[in-house]
């Protein structure tokens, strides 16, 4: 086993690092307040090459590996995951949905400008009541020959006003079930598509969060994903892949609050020292790192197994379920070693608190991440 970064991997590392600690830093704070998008961070970030890091060049992709993104994730979610979901959404579900499973044509048609930044995408699969359950889709795509007519409503879409090119997952054979779903990419100013009002989020405030309505629009033959039914199977298997991104977000979150925690306990003092020497605070730093260090482990195992064409799907869900529940736990923590600096907002542990909660619920919930690694291992 090698546990060593490439240069390649330590310098763009390094750049997300600087990225986050110069730019993101500096007024995370009020946008997480103002629930405001991170418009010049998310032109920062393209210029960077962040958005479309696996894509490849050829598609003006960034050719990095998984492990690279899990690096960049890890670093930019230390500081603002708002801006991190808006990379993760786009870099691995819609981007890798598009470059794994669509057609040349729409490959050439759609990844250089999602790949840039230029345009930002979104991914559509979750109805008010298909959120866990996505097999119960409602939202209707009529096979009306040249073209699907597609009614219903998504929820909870990142990047939903912010993005221009949508991944959408509906169902058009209801009687077949999940059997009968098909994806499309959809582009967002076709006529009949309309947002709800932004959603005033307990956490990733500054992410653009929508439902999305949809009253007869038409979306062309060309646009479906894979052959006719593939649309469930599409989603599930472009989560597996997005679900290493979620895994490395919530890692930053966790090390972003153990940095944090550390830097505070060896500057604070109590009871006649910093209060890095009580046993009390010891202990939680120490317990803290060991599930830092695992999540990392299992975040950089999945991205690795990725990159070497091997089968990632539970290791994605263990990263994912892991790291989500221990950015909880680490989070949680962080904020108590604070004591009442913690509850309040300068601090930011406070806000890596509220945003680990959002790891748990989204890519799926950990009690479906179970789900997937429980029947996964009895099955076989
Ligand atoms: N790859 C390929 N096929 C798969 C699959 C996978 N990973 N998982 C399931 N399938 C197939 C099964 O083989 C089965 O096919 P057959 O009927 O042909 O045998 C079919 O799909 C149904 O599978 P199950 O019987 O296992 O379905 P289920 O309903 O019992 O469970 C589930 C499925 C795992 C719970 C799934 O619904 C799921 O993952 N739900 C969570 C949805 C989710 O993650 N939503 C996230 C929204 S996106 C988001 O959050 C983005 C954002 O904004 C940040």
């Amino acid at each position: 086993m090698n546990f060593e970064f490439t240069e390649e991997q330590l310098m763009i590392r390094q750049a997300a690092r600087d990225f986050a600690q110069r730019d993101l830093i500096t007024d995370v704070i009020e946008r997480d307040y103002k629930a405001e998008y991170p418009t010049k961070h998310v032109k920062t970030m393209s210029e960077l090459g962040f958005m479309g890091m696996m894509m490849d060049p050829k598609y003006e992709g960034g050719g990095m590996d998984t492990v690279s993104y899990v690096l960049a994730m890890e670093e930019i979610s230390k500081v603002d995951s708002s801006v991190s979901v808006i990379m993760s959404v786009n870099n691995s579900l819609v981007c890798y949905g598009i470059n794994k499973y669509g057609t040349e044509e729409q490959k050439q048609k759609y990844l250089p400008d999602l790949a840039t930044g230029r345009k930002i995408g979104a991914f559509l699969l979750s109805e008010p009541e298909a959120g866990s359950d996505a097999t119960m889709q409602r939202t209707t795509a009529e096979d009306k020959g040249d073209y699907y007519l597609v009614n219903g409503t998504k929820n909870w879409i990142t990047n939903a006003h912010s993005g221009s090119i949508y991944i959408l997952i509906a169902q058009t054979h209801p009687e077949k079930k999940h059997h009968g779903i098909n994806a499309f990419i959809l582009e967002k100013d076709t006529p009949g598509i309309s947002l709800g009002p932004h959603e005033d989020k307990m956490g990733m405030r500054s992410s653009d969060t929508h439902s999305v309505m949809f009253t007869d629009v038409k979306v062309p033959r060309e646009n479906r994903i894979g052959e006719d039914g593939f649309g469930f199977k599409f989603a599930m298997k472009t989560l597996e892949a997005g679900r290493i991104g979620i895994a490395a977000q919530a890692l930053g979150l966790a090390s972003g609050a153990l940095e944090r925690s550390i830097q505070y306990a060896k500057e604070r003092k109590a009871f006649g020292t910093e209060i890095a020497n009580h046993q009390a605070i010891a202990f939680k730093i120490a317990e803290m790192a060991v599930k830092v260090e695992n999540a990392r482990n299992l975040c950089l195992k999945a991205a690795w197994l990725k990159d070497n064409k091997k089968p990632f799907a539970i290791a994605s869900s263990m990263a994912k379920q892991y790291c989500a529940d221990i950015a909880m736990e680490v989070t949680t923590e962080a904020v108590q070693i604070h004591g009442g600096y913690g509850y309040v907002k300068e601090y930011h542990v406070e806000r890596l608190m509220r945003e680990a909660k959002l790891t748990q619920i989204y890519e799926g919930t950990s009690e479906i991440q179970k789900i997937v690694i429980s029947r996964t291992l009895l099955r076989d």
